[in-house]
């Protein structure tokens, strides 16, 4: 029996609840749940089951990490401010052990220095920045490949 491995868990970090109150000119003006909709269309297209998961608490957000190979095959990490300064979460996803990919709605590296620094260098598959919710459709187009599912 062959059991297909096409489970993404989709990973949003501290105040992406509050994605529709962000700056629209920097992240589209979106909710997070318009986001997830969009990234769920685009994942069953690819033939991907995701899965969604936002905290603002950095140790949740370890301990869905530790739980994660139970629940996927592979992850899509927005991890907001995080992503730039948490170790913790960087060694969290280097437990799981899943292929990963690294997401930002805005361009982090046009921005603020200290949003060009990324805790999640050499853990990811890539880091796709600055292409608004498009880059999420490209970045599950990446996972599919690389986890060898079809639609
Ligand atoms: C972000 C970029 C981060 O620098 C910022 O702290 C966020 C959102 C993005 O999606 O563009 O919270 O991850």
């Amino acid at each position: 029996m062959t059991t297909t491995r096409n489970r993404v868990a989709v990973l949003h970090g501290v105040n992406f609840n509050i994605l529709d109150r962000r700056d629209p000119e920097i992240y589209g003006g979106l909710s997070l749940h318009e986001l997830e909709q969009k990234i769920e269309g685009w994942a069953r297209q690819l033939g991907l089951e995701p899965i969604f998961f936002q905290t603002n608490a950095e140790g949740e957000f370890v301990e869905y990490l530790h739980r994660l190979p139970d629940l996927a095959d592979a992850a899509l990490v927005n991890a907001g401010a995080w992503s730039h300064y948490s170790r913790a979460i960087a060694d969290a996803l280097d437990i799981a052990r899943l292929p990963a990919v690294e997401v930002h709605l805005s361009d982090v590296e046009s921005r603020d220095d200290w949003r060009k620094d990324s805790v999640f260098d050499g853990l990811v598959l890539a880091k796709i920045s600055g292409k608004g919710p498009d880059g999420y459709r490209e970045a599950l187009e990446l996972l599919a490949r690389e986890m060898g599912v079809t639609a």
